[in-house]
């Protein structure tokens, strides 16, 4: 990828070779210390169980530039902690922290030209993944793993970047059962929803809604978000459900909302049926960051939110601002979330 054919001012969430990536191995119950490869090809057996079993987890983070040029990534010790829970539920090593961190550090700091620069909504988005690999038939763990972490600058997750979009409450497709992978960050869980979201985007959709797999009145989450609602008297609620992906991003605007802005913030399970209480709903995500969703189908019915869903509304602007401020250094980072790639 040539850096001066980049358009960083249209840039959409998109794949984009940078020179380097970060590769270890986990071979006889040891990590390698990994190092920087420049082959953007992995070789692995054909009977890996990344490939047959879906024994694999990945995460999403971002570096992004600050006006003075800074590189910064936003909590990525949580999404160590999150691909080491992944792990566990998927019977594989956990990636010791200090590896995780390394290999992020150094694969940012060789592809450092490529981290777009500050002004432009632009990011390098990471995706760390860990997958199953050596010989093997039987639906058994690996004998072995690949540790690897490539990134690629990318844009807007949707392509609208802060309007508000569309979505669609599934009312037949599932996302995760309760005591399955939801709450993981299995490859499954995203195979299992392109059905959906392809039919949803035919329709007109930018995402899917899931709801409870056991009977289909809660909210759970978008098929690459979480979601969340403010309500007529301006509390904010997000779903607490074991089906979900517990998110980086919605953890930390729940501590803004409460800690920064005084802004009630209730994690419970909450039901379709109360959604004529809602006023504004966002989605949010490394990738979505925080998008306002204007506009929601519920089984036939569509339900618009703030100014008829033509605009963002006033407390989702107020915490995308904030929080987009915070993580590219704009304003005091007085929750301590951000580590400068040196
Ligand atoms: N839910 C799903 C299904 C996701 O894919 C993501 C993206 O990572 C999120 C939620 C948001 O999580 P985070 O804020 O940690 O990126
Ligand atoms: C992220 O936000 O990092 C995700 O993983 C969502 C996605 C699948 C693009």
């Amino acid at each position: 990828m040539d850096l001066k054919s980049i358009n960083w001012k249209n840039l959409d969430f998109g794949y984009r070779k940078a020179p380097f990536r970060f590769h270890a191995r986990w071979k006889e119950g040891q990590w390698e210390s990994g190092r920087l490869v420049e082959d953007d090809y992995i070789r692995i057996e054909e009977s890996a169980t990344a490939l047959h079993y879906g024994q694999q987890c990945f995460e999403g983070m971002k570096a992004q530039r600050s006006s003075s040029g800074k590189v910064y990534l936003f909590r990525p010790e949580e999404n160590g902690k999150r691909m080491q829970d992944s792990a566990r539920r998927l019977m594989m090593p956990e990636v010791p922290l200090d590896l995780f961190l390394k290999g992020i550090n150094e694969v940012v700091r060789a592809n450092i030209e490529y981290v777009p620069p500050y002004g432009f909504g632009a990011s390098l988005y990471l995706r760390p993944m860990l997958i199953g690999t050596g010989h093997n038939l039987g639906v058994k763990p690996a004998p072995e793993y690949l540790f690897a972490v490539f990134v690629s600058p990318v844009g807007p997750y949707f392509k609208e970047g802060f309007k508000p979009i569309r979505v669609k409450a599934e009312s037949y497709f599932d996302r995760a059962a309760p005591h399955g992978i939801g709450h993981v960050k299995a490859g499954g869980n995203y195979s299992a929803g392109m059905l959906p979201v392809t039919k949803a985007r035919q329709e007109g959709y930018a995402e899917v809604v899931y709801l409870d797999a056991k009977e289909h009145r809660y909210f759970e989450e978008l098929g690459a978000a979480n979601i969340f609602f403010i309500l007529n008297d301006n509390t904010f609620v997000t779903p607490k459900s074991d089906a979900i992906l517990p998110s980086v991003t919605r953890r930390s605007i729940m501590e803004i909302a409460e800690k920064d802005f005084g802004i009630k913030v209730e994690e419970r399970p909450f039901g379709i049926n109360e959604i004529s209480r809602v006023k504004e709903v966002g989605a949010c995500g490394t990738a979505a960051v925080i998008t306002p969703i204007g506009e929601m189908l519920i089984n036939d019915e569509t339900f618009r939110f703030y100014d008829q869903g033509k605009t963002p509304g006033p407390i989702t602007e107020k915490l995308y601002k904030h929080l987009t401020s915070l993580q590219v250094g704009d304003i005091e980072d007085n929750h301590h979330w951000l580590t400068e790639v040196k």
